[in-house]
């Protein structure tokens, strides 16, 4: 199984978003054998916590369902169990960068979206429901590109 890690602050608004538009993308793919998706947070604020309801919401208004995710903080041993590390900002990429590295491929999401002038895909999290779906147009662009990735790396 080819698996990949989503990291964000605090995991509930941004990577379960990214996780879950992954996971369907996967699906839609007819990979879901052979690619996984996951999420996590570089802090600890909201550790089992479901997603914060504005994610939910606009998950849930693309057709995603991310309403059964738990919040989790980052594991060092992550870089060992996932292929693909990819942070959603330049400050959760900072944070990834100080631990111990294993056989992961860290990067940020939107690196992979030439096209896009925004490298960071922005904290939801003071915003309004607008913040929210700006986020998921951003995290959608960047999924899809990080599929094409995946598949290509390993000949899918
Ligand atoms: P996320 O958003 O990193 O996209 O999950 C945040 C959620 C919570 C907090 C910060 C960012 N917080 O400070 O509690």
């Amino acid at each position: 199984m080819i698996r990949v890690l989503f990291v964000c602050l605090g995991n509930i608004c941004r990577s379960p978003l990214a996780e879950g538009v992954f996971t369907d993308l996967v699906a839609k793919a007819g990979l879901d054998e052979r690619i996984a998706a996951d999420s996590a947070g570089t802090g600890g604020w909201h550790v089992g916590e479901p997603p914060d309801p504005r994610s939910t919401e606009v998950a849930r208004r693309h057709g995603v369902d991310i309403s059964l995710q738990r919040a989790r903080r980052v594991d060092p041993r992550d870089f060992e169990r996932f292929d693909y590390v990819v942070a959603m900002d330049a400050s959760n990429l900072d944070h990834l960068r100080r631990l111990p590295q294993g056989r992961a491929r860290l990067m940020r999401l939107l690196d992979g979206v030439p096209e896009l002038r925004v490298r960071d895909v922005p904290d939801p999290y003071y915003d309004g429901d607008d913040g929210f779906e700006h986020v998921y147009q951003l995290v959608s662009r960047g999924c899809a590109l990080l599929l094409d990735r995946v598949r290509r790396d390993h000949a899918l």
